[in-house]
This record gives C-alpha cells, sequence and structure tokens, in this order.
C-alpha cells in the first residue's frame, strides 16, 4: 500500500510553547491513523498544520503526494476536516449545510445532489435532512459534521476528538460510522483523540503523544506487548513510598507506578505473584486494602511510556475518576 501521509520533524513553536516538538509518522492508505494523548499534547496543532490551516516553524508532510506548504491546494482538495470545535451552522438545515459545503468546493448541481443523498444515506440522516441544525442532539450534529466532511470526496478524513463530550452510547455510534466508511469508502482517516477505548478500538496504528512529541507508535496489540506482562494494581493503607522503592528494586518486577495510595506493578504471571505482594507488605506492617489483577490495556501502556496516566494532567477531579477505575477494573 503506497504512503497516503508522510510527516517529517514537524514543529510548531508558540513562543517558548514546543506545542509539536518534531513529530515524523507515515499513514498508509486505508488505514485509521490515530493520535492519543493528554490535553495540551499537541493533537490539534499537529492536525491543523497538515490540513494547511497553520504553518509549521520547521518540517514537511506530504497528503495523498502534495506538499502542505507548496501545493496546499491540492492538499485541501484531497482532505476532509471535522474539526474539535464544532462548526455547523446552526441556524441552517442538515441538507443546506451540506449543500453550502459543496458549493464551497465548486461541485456541481448535479453532483452535489447525488453526493448530498448519498453522504445523508451513509450517516442515516435522511429523515431529518430538513431540521435545523439547532434542534439537533450533539450526536446528530456530530455525524453531519462527519458527512460533511466527505462531501467533496477526499482521500483523507481528519477527525480532531470526534467523540469529545458525547456519551457512552453516541460514541459508540459515531464509532460504528467511521468503521463503515472506512470499510465503504476506503478512505483514509486520521483521528485524534484522548479516549483510550476510542483509539484502541478504531486505529490500525496509534502514536502516543505527549509534550509535542510521539513517545510510541505501533498497532495496539504490539503496544501492549511491549509491557510484556499483567498489572497488579495493589492499594496499600500506609507505607506506599517505601513499598514503592522496594518494589523497584525487584528483579520479577518490571515497572511501579503510583497513584496516591495505589501500585500499580507490571510483572510476569501476575497471579502467581499476588501472594508474594501481600507478604512484602506485611513485611513492612502495611495492609493491603485491594488488589486487582488484569492483562495491559492502552492505559497502561501510557503510563509505561510517560509515567503517568493520559488524564493525570487534567487535575484532581480526574486522579479520582482514575483511581475510582482501576478500584473497579480486573
Ligand atoms: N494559538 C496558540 N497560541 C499559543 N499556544 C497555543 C496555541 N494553540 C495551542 N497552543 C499550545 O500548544 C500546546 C498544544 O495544544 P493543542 O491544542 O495542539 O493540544 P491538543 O493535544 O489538541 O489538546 P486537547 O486534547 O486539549 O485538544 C498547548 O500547550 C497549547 O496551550
Ligand atoms: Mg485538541
Amino acid at each position: 500500500m503506497a504512503d497516503m501521509i508522510v510527516v517529517e520533524n514537524l514543529k510548531k513553536d508558540y513562543g517558548d510553547v514546543k506545542a509539536v516538538d518534531g513529530i515524523s509518522f507515515e499513514v498508509k492508505e486505508g488505514e485509521i491513523f490515530g493520535l492519543l494523548g493528554p490535553n495540551g499534547a499537541g493533537k490539534t496543532t499537529t492536525i491543523k498544520m497538515l490540513t494547511t490551516l497553520l504553518k509549521p516553524t520547521a518540517g514537511h508532510a506530504k497528503i495523498a503526494g502534495f506538499d502542505i506548504l507548496k501545493d496546499s491546494t491540492k492538499v485541501r482538495e484531497n482532505i476532509g476536516i471535522v474539526f474539535q470545535d464544532p462548526s455547523l451552522d446552526e441556524d441552517l438545515t442538515a441538507r443546506e449545510n451540506l449543500e453550502f459545503h459543496a458549493i464551497l468546493y465548486k461541485m456541481g448541481k448535479e453532483q452535489r445532489e447525488r453526493k448530498i443523498a448519498e453522504v445523508l444515506k451513509l450517516i442515516e440522516l435522511e429523515d431529518k435532512a430538513d431540521v435545523l441544525v439547532k434542534n439537533y442532539s450533539g450526536g446528530l450534529k456530530r455525524r453531519l459534521e462527519i458527512g460533511r466532511g466527505l462531501i467533496h470526496e477526499p482521500k483523507v478524513l481528519f477527525l480532531d476528538e470526534p467523540t469529545l463530550g458525547l456519551d457512552a452510547q453516541t460514541r459508540r455510534h459515531i464509532w460504528e460510522y467511521i468503521k463503515k466508511l472506512n470499510d465503504q469508502q476506503k478512505i483514509t482517516l486520521i483521528l485524534t483523540t484522548h479516549y483510550m477505548e476510542e483509539a484502541d478500538y478504531l486505529s490500525s496504528r496509534i502514536a502516543f503523544v505527549d509534550h509535542g512529541k510521539i513517545v510510541a507508535l505501533d498497532t495496539s496489540k504490539a503496544l501492549k506487548n511491549k509491557l510484556g506482562g499483567d498489572v497488579i494494581s495493589v492499594q496499600f493503607n500506609k507505607g506506599v513510598e517505601e513499598l514503592a522503592k522496594h518494589f523497584k528494586s525487584l528483579k520479577w518486577v518490571k515497572t511501579v507506578a503510583r497513584h496516591g495510595d495505589f501500585l500499580d506493578l507490571t510483572v510476569m504471571e501476575g497471579e502467581t505473584k499476588i501472594p508474594e505482594v501481600i507478604k512484602i507488605a506485611e513485611r513492612r506492617k502495611a495492609t493491603v486494602i485491594s488488589v486487582n489483577l488484569h492483562k495491559p490495556s492502552l492505559e497502561d501502556v501510557f503510563i509505561y511510556f510517560t509515567g503517568k496516566t493520559i488524564r493525570e494532567e487534567a487535575g484532581d477531579q480526574f486522579k479520582e475518576h482514575m483511581r475510582s477505575r482501576m478500584r473497579r477494573r480486573g
């Protein structure tokens, strides 16, 4: 398969802030490529440069064989974009929004009608096509935005946080549309997200982005295999700091990550190590309050590469959320 996207050492500085700090990757035709990272990682900035909306400080990129700086018009003809921030005209109907977009792309009347009908069918909005967008739910709006990105038959569709703020059920629906259009339209997709499950479910390959850099890039499976073991998530009543140090010194413990009272230990054959973990705690006069064993998730892989959970920087609210997730998982 040919490379549909080639990115070489792309950079964007905002004064002292290195929003994107030397990113390189390739995307093959027909792939769904995921950029996964926390708030402020540089995902949107990367997308903006690749879609010619923002000039890079340094580096190069080609989309469908066209250079983002030298052939920006050609690049724009070949891409569709769904922005992170909603950008529909709320006072128009779905059909009018699509029509307006098609006119911007200089499509003839006949071609417009055919394509609009086709897209409305694909995103299953035929019966709501003539309803004002301001009366749509969040999920319907997102679906319409994805449809709008497809009107001019792009080779590549960029989706910046396609399901941000949507409930779990609507998110699932959007995922199905994304899969469907990748299957049926053979379109190459590049999406950004900070939802692990989303990247895991949709992407053929995933790039972890953190502080403007790609810290890991591979298939979800290969990324998980890099951890080479299971994760024992264990909560102690006290002495977590000392226990973390001790576990770090043990040969059979591959990695140790601390979150409040919890330690995540990466080990081989986790089920056989749990008694030992409890014994170690007892020897140090600490009690194990809860223990959970599970196979690596993308979340664990992210912790492995960056030393933090993907939402850690979002504040205490999210830390609590992550803690309660860890308590539940297993
Ligand atoms: N126009 C701008 N001027 C100054 N700094 C900016 C600008 N746009 C982005 N930044 C900074 O660049 C960094 C990357 O931002 P970006 O929006 O690309 O992150 P992101 O990964 O898309 O985050 P999110 O998940 O919140 O959407 C952040 O530190 C941000 O504050
Ligand atoms: Mg963003």
